[in-house]
């Protein structure tokens, strides 16, 4: 059997950008506690690790007071969450990702110079609400073809479309040329996030080429959930696992299988990335299956080798 680890797994450049920033600060405040909104990242075990640093997690801004320090995450807030922190006299560590805090601005012009805004992504998601609070004016938030009902009927006027950074591409360009069609007069922003698309694209070419895949991520992290739908529209043989303890040694034994490609969402640190390609080792046969590249590189931080391949993702 061979693994193969996905190049770009793992923490996108936003994400590791986040987690360096906040642990730096916890480090600073020699125990008093550092506040973010939201669990920093969709990840149970980073989430554990950063309290054990005095990093302590709130639902909402109500819960904090005058004198505290709140980190936003990766996936930014509205305006309105900045102004009511100030008014709290909450002091902010601004972890936003550059690349959607460039979104937050194009709308934030385009909205105040009276251009409506189509945001090209889920209302759910953290991202999408926190770039809708930066839309001055009208905004329209919509995912399919079957949303384009919500769109103004009007469509001479010029209309500022973004997409959330992790949009899927050709889904983005299909939606593009349909409003086109439809007379929309559109101010394109291809805003999706380049890392996002290398790393789609790279766990579907490793899912097309192995016998089982496993994804590794937080459960309720969207972008490990729309890497595993990939991968398994490519290899039924798709698990998702959040780490190495979802293994189950009887069902991978079972799987009797060759091929082995593991790729993991953007909130998927190193280390438990390690742990899954350890207990695969420990499951398998593996003393005969690894040659002297892995044994060599088996404990390292970052491993490469011909069998077994983790590199950084930027
Ligand atoms: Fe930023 Fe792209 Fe990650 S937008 S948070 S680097 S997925």
């Amino acid at each position: 059997m061979t693994i193969q680890v996905a190049k770009t797994a793992g923490f996108c450049f936003g994400v590791r950008n986040a987690l360096e920033l906040v642990e730096k600060r916890a480090a600073e405040k020699n125990g008093k506690t550092l506040y973010t909104i939201g669990p920093l990242i969709h990840n149970p075990d980073v989430v554990a690790r950063l309290e054990g640093q005095g990093v302590k997690t709130v639902a909402d801004v109500s819960e904090l007071g005058a004198g505290d320090e709140a980190a936003i995450r990766a996936h930014g807030v509205g305006e309105a969450v900045y102004r009511r922190l100030e008014e709290q006299q909450v002091d902010i560590l601004d972890a936003t990702c550059p690349y959607v805090k460039k979104i937050h601005n194009i709308v934030r012009e385009e909205s105040l110079a009276g251009c409506p805004v189509i945001i090209l992504g889920n209302p759910e998601h953290p991202e999408v609400k926190g770039i809708q609070g930066w839309c001055q004016n009208d905004c329209f938030i919509i995912q399919s073809e079957e949303d384009f009902g919500k769109l103004p009927q009007r469509k001479e006027q010029e209309i500022c479309l973004v997409a959330q950074t992790t949009f899927n591409i050709f889904k983005f360009q299909k939606i593009v040329e349909k409003l086109r069609e439809i007379g929309y007069n559109l101010r394109v922003f291809p805003t999706i996030c380049k890392s996002t698309h290398e790393h789609q694209q790279e766990a579907i070419d490793l899912a097309e080429q192995v016998d089982v895949m496993i994804v590794i991520g937080g459960k309720h992290s969207s972008n490990t959930r729309k890497l595993y739908e990939l991968c398994l529209q490519r290899c039924p043989k798709a698990l998702y696992i959040e780490n190495a303890q979802e293994l189950s040694p009887e069902e991978i034994r079972s799987m009797k299988m060759e091929k082995v490609g593991i790729t993991a969402g953007a909130s998927t640190p190193n280390f438990i990335m390690q742990e899954v390609i350890r207990k695969m080792s420990e499951i398998n046969t593996f003393e005969e299956l690894l040659n002297e590249s892995f044994k060599e590189v088996h404990s390292r931080d970052i491993v490469t080798g011909t069998v077994v391949q983790v590199t950084d993702s930027e």
